[in-house]
């Protein structure tokens, strides 16, 4: 049997902080509102000119750095992002010549908030029937680009930034299970009204920004993610006491600790990220696995579940032995 290993993982954010306090001075909103709804205490915001290609390519080099991997040897670029820096080509087209690694496969994968697990999902399975050997896998967005700085049911709770991981083909798990799915019922729930298509202006004159009915997309969110986490320790022939660490979307604290009380797990094993970052998107999850990695507490042999959920609705785990 051959499985998906992940190498290495790698992390970018924009410089710039930006606090809850200096959200309160642009809308009203207070530190203590966002902190206990959400657990967010500050998000980083990317720097005019600075792009998710950007972001994706510093990820991408300390990911190929830290694995030995030369862009050369890549037989796969993909990424999952809904703030492209262009329609057309991909970003991942864009990171790939940046890095040198022209020629192989490279596109993007749009599933809103699941995008990193979507692309994850994909290239495990193209590792898996052996047409790839080593897959380049990125999570990243500048999702602060669509963000209505007057809505403080919104602005509040969005960051950038990027994470990405290196896979190669490996006799010894690896990831040992993903579960993908959508449900396009929800469209209504979390969207931006604009696009290519339909046109770049709606009914309200508002151009591009996120859409959101926070309590209900966080009911179905809670329900979801139960199921979940259920159905990827099924797939893994698991138990919830063999996993070492959460490592779920960051949107919301409440969000992530009602998935913890599910899996009998105690906080002190989950890996939050989202009072630092805020909701990242697609960057969301490798972000939160690198900054697992890189301060130890993440460690080979453990065995990681990675799940989230976002716009569409899409959610998408995999239960990984790093
Ligand atoms: O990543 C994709 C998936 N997205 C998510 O998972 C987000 C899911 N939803 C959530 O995280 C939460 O629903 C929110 C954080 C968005 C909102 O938290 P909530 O506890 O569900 O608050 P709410 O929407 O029920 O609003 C409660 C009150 C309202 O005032 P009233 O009607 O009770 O007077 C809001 O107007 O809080 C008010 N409010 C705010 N107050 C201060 C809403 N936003 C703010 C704000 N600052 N930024």
């Amino acid at each position: 049997m051959t499985y998906a290993r992940i190498l290495a993982t790698g992390s970018a954010l924009p410089e710039r902080v930006v606090t809850n306090a200096d959200l309160e001075k642009i809308v009203d909103t207070s530190d203590e509102w966002i902190r206990t709804r959400t657990g967010i205490r500050e998000r980083r915001i990317a720097a005019e000119g600075e792009t998710t290609g950007d972001l994706a390519l510093r990820a991408a080099q300390q990911a190929l750095q830290d694995a030995g991997v030369k862009p050369s040897d890549l037989d796969m670029v993909v990424l999952g992002t809904t703030t492209p820096d262009l329609v057309f080509p991909a970003t991942a087209c864009l990171v790939q010549d940046r890095l040198g690694a022209n020629g192989c496969m490279a596109f993007d994968v749009n599933a809103a908030c699941s995008g990193f697990m979507y692309a994850l999902g994909v290239a495990n399975n193209f590792i898996r029937t052996g047409q790839v050997r080593r897959a380049l896998v990125i999570g990243a967005e500048t999702l602060t680009r669509m963000v209505d700085w007057s809505e403080r049911e919104s602005c509040v709770l969005f960051g950038d930034g990027a994470g990405a991981v290196v896979l190669e083909a490996s006799d010894e798990p690896g990831i040992i299970a993903t579960c993908l799915h959508a449900d396009g019922g929800y469209k209504d729930l979390l969207y931006n009204p604009v696009g290519v298509s339909v046109g770049f202006t709606d009914e309200k004159n508002h151009g591009v920004r996120i859409c959101m009915r926070g309590r209900e997309v966080f009911k179905v969110a809670v329900k979801t993610l139960d199921a979940l986490v259920d159905e990827t320790l099924q797939a893994a022939h698991m138990h919830a006491d063999q996993i070492d660490w959460l490592i779920p979307h960051q949107a919301n604290l409440r969000i992530i600790e009602a998935t913890a009380k599910r899996l009998g797990m105690s906080m002190d094993q989950v890996i939050v990220t989202v009072d630092k970052h805020a909701n990242t998107s697609s960057g969301s999850v490798p972000l939160a696995l690198d900054a697992a990695v890189r301060s130890g507490r993440v460690k080979r042999g453990q065995h990681l579940l990675l799940e989230a959920f976002g716009g569409g609705f899409t959610w998408a785990s995999a239960m990984v032995r790093y």
